[in-house]
């Protein structure tokens, strides 16, 4: 599978705003769109007006777990899949810990993303408190299988899991945070891959990294196994720095 850098625009980017922004970004790194994933998740506002720009992927930062119905204020899968939506973010740590999402809102949205055939990237990852009181693995091993709960490798054809310690998510600005260094990646991509192969997942996942990925340190995480790309927010709102992450992506796996 070809390496995947997905922008996560959170809550920035007005629509009249956000066709440059993504425009900048695919005639920056055209160069690369054929080798590598490009990804745009902006708020659902903005979808349709990022629909133009040609290479860029379209995915959405959340979805409701009904496809239609009395429920104020969501979208739908059928909704996203209309607007030409591929991906959808589920279970980001700014959704479970400021929106208060638990692991059966998580489990129900990952399987309305796989019933409306949208690649899911599911984001896990352990809180400071949870690192220092070495309960690292066990937090990852209880997101991926409460998250999992009812889904058979049937049921997708490809799916990214996105490793985000909450302590390395930057506050919005770059410098903001130090990421996770390839040695704490590496060991949580190890306690992942072991949910993988209990489920026969190794050809559906792809593996990425996020948490204060700049063009800067992109370098440092080539070394860590199986990473496969990276979920990108405070850097993918400056169209430089973030076709400087997709261009150094492209050149360490050609
Ligand atoms: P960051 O955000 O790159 O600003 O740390 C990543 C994310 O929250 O997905």
């Amino acid at each position: 599978m070809k390496p995947i850098v997905i922008a996560n625009w959170k809550m920035n980017e007005v629509s009249s705003k956000a066709d440059d922004l993504a425009e900048e970004i695919a005639t920056a790194v055209s160069k690369y769109i054929r080798e590598i994933d490009v990804v745009i998740c902006p708020p659902y506002t903005a979808l349709e007006a990022i629909s133009e720009v040609p290479g860029i992927i379209k995915g959405a930062q959340d979805i409701h777990w009904q496809d239609k119905g009395t429920f104020t204020g969501e979208v739908s899968g059928p909704m996203l899949k209309d607007l030409g939506c591929e991906y959808v973010i589920i279970g980001h740590s700014e959704r479970r810990w400021k929106m208060g999402e638990n692991d059966d809102i998580i489990n129900k949205k990952l399987l309305a993303a796989l019933r409306n055939k949208l690649i899911p990237v599911l984001c896990i990852g352990e809180k400071a408190a949870d690192r220092q009181d070495r309960r690292t693995r066990e937090v990852l091993k209880q997101q991926l299988e409460s998250a999992w709960r009812g889904i058979g490798r049937e049921d997708c054809n490809q799916i990214v899991i996105a490793y985000e310690p909450v302590w390395a998510i930057g506050s919005g600005q770059i410098g903001s945070k130090e990421a996770a260094t390839p040695e704490i990646i590496a060991e949580a991509y190890n306690y992942i891959k072991d949910f993988i192969l209990a489920e026969e997942l190794s050809d559906k996942v792809r593996l990425v990294y996020g948490g204060s990925v700049e063009g800067d340190n992109v370098n440092e995480f080539f070394q860590v196994q199986s990473n496969e790309g990276f979920l990108v927010g405070g850097a993918s709102l400056e169209a430089s720095e973030f076709s400087k992450i997709i261009k150094k992506t492209a050149q360490n796996y050609d």
